[in-house]
């Protein structure tokens, strides 16, 4: 997949798995991922799937309507992606905390929804629940922070609901954050995710 991978500071540190919203790409998070840690190594990726000239890490049927097929498989394809990843930079696989926006938390948490030791943890901007009718891994104490809006017209709050819930079924720590910025991603919402991260077992 295309990436940039900038090795931190401080090799104690996990490294940041930045995944765009659509219409992204692999360097867009970079300003947000500086201001979790800038001390990380950072992995920035970019979708495989093209939708009118815009990079996304899915095919959707329409908007908010998932390709379930294509979500599956992409959600692998990143998960041997990462693996691959881990070896060629010498990374810890087991200490990647995914930072995702948009479409890029979408499939981030399908990485959660699908695999029990995808990520050590997720911050999670403006996510949806990436598919219905599944089992979720064992996600025992995974940190996952959750960035919404109260008025977000495409994540709607009673889905994000939705989506906390499910992770925590499956052992999963979620913190949401909400604002009423719609579906923007806002400073304030990172500082709080930074906050978070500092504070994160
Ligand atoms: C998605 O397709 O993942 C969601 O609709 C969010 C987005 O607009 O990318």
């Amino acid at each position: 997949m295309k990436h940039i991978f900038q090795e931190g500071k401080d090799a104690s540190k996990p490294t940041l798995l930045l995944l765009h919203g659509t219409g992204g790409d692999e360097t867009d998070l970079l300003p947000v991922a500086g201001m979790i840690d800038d001390t990380a190594s950072i992995l920035g990726v970019r979708g495989n799937v093209m939708e009118n000239g815009m990079p996304r890490f899915f095919r959707r049927i329409a908007e908010g309507i998932f390709d379930e097929q294509d979500l599956v498989f992409r959600t692998k394809e990143l998960y041997d992606f990462l693996d691959e990843a881990a070896r060629n930079y010498g990374f810890d696989r087991d200490h990647v905390i995914a930072v995702g926006y948009s479409n890029g938390a979408n499939i981030a948490g399908s990485l959660l929804y699908h695999y029990a030791a995808a990520l050590k943890g997720a911050i999670l901007f403006h996510p949806m629940v990436p598919r219905r009718g599944i089992e979720l891994p064992d996600l025992s104490g995974t940190p996952v922070f959750i960035g919404a809006g109260t008025n977000d017209p495409i994540c709607k709050p009673e889905e994000t609901k939705e989506l906390a819930e499910s992770l925590e079924r499956a052992g999963a720590v979620v913190e949401i954050h909400w604002e009423s910025f719609g579906h923007r991603l806002t400073q304030s919402e990172v500082e709080k995710a930074a906050l978070w991260y500092t504070q994160m077992k």
